[in-house]
Order: structure tokens, then sequence, then C-alpha cells
């Protein structure tokens, strides 16, 4: 049976995934593992569609961390060469649904065609307002901490902010994801429980969901079922709701 988000549960903001399984699913079918992310390549056109259908704002897909640059050389420049093709092949289809591409990670480590075409990319999408896809690319969680702190710590030696000043919110302008909610579900298939550097600061109240289908198997249906249940958890953000029991619906606040 088809879920349906439903229309009465709060609609998740913010949805994040990690894609794994590409190399499990090509050896199911006796293909090498490039082949198993050229199917992903394919889901990720399935997924970022059904999101900006059902009116999902921002959708990061984890599309290569930051220590994929260790798989073996074959691998990356395939990898890359995957993204490349996708971002010549979907810029006009995104802007044409609304889509506005944004990239987190350290993507100076990019190729120059790569990045030339992923910020050519972004640019000409930056006007859609249906949803935000967030490619996180040459991206680590633990980077991208260390990042915003030397970026304080910068402003604090030059003297232009207080120690003390340094909150929660400051740090997180600082962050890649500055000005993008943090995600409502963060999503990982392929049957691992690991959270694998994937945005550590901004999942601190995330509901998390993980899924043993491998990622280019992943279809709308398991995306609309887990909507489905994340409208009838309860999050209480370290709280105790007013009222005693209570159900996600009863909640003011969004974090
Ligand atoms: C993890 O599967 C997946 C990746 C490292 C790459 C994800 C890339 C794609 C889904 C396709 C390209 C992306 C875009 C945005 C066009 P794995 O190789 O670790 O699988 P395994 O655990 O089964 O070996």
């Amino acid at each position: 049976m088809t879920e349906t988000p439903d229309q009465a549960g709060p609609l998740p903001r913010h949805i994040a995934i990690i894609m794994d399984g590409n190399g499990r699913w090509a050896k199911q079918h006796g293909r090498i593992r490039v082949k198993g992310h050229e199917a992903g390549a394919d889901t990720v056109d399935l997924v970022v569609r059904s999101c900006a259908e059902i009116g999902i704002e921002v959708l990061t897909l984890y599309a290569f961390s930051s220590e994929n640059w260790l798989r073996p050389a074959f691998e990356v420049s395939a990898l890359m060469r995957l993204l490349h093709s996708y971002l010549k092949r979907e810029t006009g289809r995104l802007v044409e649904q609304g889509i506005r591409l944004r990239a987190i990670g350290r993507l100076e480590r990019l190729d120059s065609a790569v990045r030339r075409e992923l910020e050519k990319a972004c640019e000409v999408t930056a006007p859609g307002r249906t949803m935000t896809l967030n490619l996180a690319i040459s991206y680590g969680g633990r980077d991208e901490i260390c990042d915003a702190a030397t970026a304080l710590a910068r402003e604090v030696a030059a003297g232009n902010l207080e120690p003390g000043a340094i909150t929660p919110e400051r740090f997180a302008e600082k962050l890649n994801t500055a000005g993008l909610p943090d995600p409502d579900i963060m999503i990982r298939t392929g049957g691992e429980y690991r959270i694998s550097n994937f945005l550590l600061w901004q999942l601190a109240y995330t509901e998390l969901y993980f899924s043993n289908t491998l990622w280019p198997d992943f279809s709308r249906d398991e995306l609309l079922g887990i909507i489905h249940d994340f409208q009838h958890r309860e999050r209480r953000f370290g709280r105790v709701l007013e009222g005693g029991e209570g159900t996600s619906h009863d909640l003011e606040i969004k974090g």
C-alpha cells in the first residue's frame, strides 16, 4: 500500500539522506561497483522529484564524503564523472522545477571541470523557490565544525568577537549549512547504523531512520512511509510536553 503524507501532520521541512548500498547492489546484480553508483544516480532523480512534489523545503544528499577520497582512484574518478554528467544533464530540469541547487563541503578539492559545472548549476538555479537541493560533496562534519571554529577564532583574534559571545546560533552561522533549517529526518539506506561524519552538528534533534534497502532500490513508497511515520512521532526537543503525553501535532515549537 502506498503511504501518503498525513494532511493533519507536520511535513518535515528538511530531509537528509546517506545514500548507502550502491556497491552491494552492483554485486547482487553481478556488475562492477560503478554500475551501482549509476543506478544510484537514477534514484537521486526519483527522490529529488518526489521531495519537490511533496513540498519538502530542503533535501540534503550525501553524495561524496571527505573519506570517499580514499577509495580506489578508478572509483573516485567514476563518481566525479557521474556528478559532472548529473549536473550537465539535470540543471535544466532543476530550473524547470524551481529547485535551487546548493553544495556543502570542501569544494576546492574537486577538479576544476566538476567545480565549474557545480558553480554554474548553483548560479542558474538560484532563483528556484520550490525546494533547495543541497549536495554534500567532499563533505565531512568534523571538517565543517573545525572550519567554523577557525572562522570564529579568527574573529576573536582580530578583536571583533568576545569569546563569551559565541552561542550555538552564532556557531551555526559559520557552518556550510548557514541559513538552512536543521534536518527533521535523516535517512540512511543500506542497513548500516552509523552517521559516518554527516551533519554532526545539525543532526542534534533529527529523527533518524535506518533502512535495509540498498540505495538503488529505494522507492517513493518507502520515502512516503518514512514521512508518514515521522508525522506520528513525538518530538520533545529535550522538553516535557505541557499537559502530559501529547503527540507531535500538539507541538508549537519546531527546531
Ligand atoms: C555509498 O555506497 C554511496 C556513495 C559513496 C556515493 C553516492 C553517489 C550516488 C548515489 C550517485 C551520484 C550522486 C549524484 C548526486 C548524482 P557504497 O559505494 O558505499 O555502497 P556499499 O556500502 O554497498 O559498498
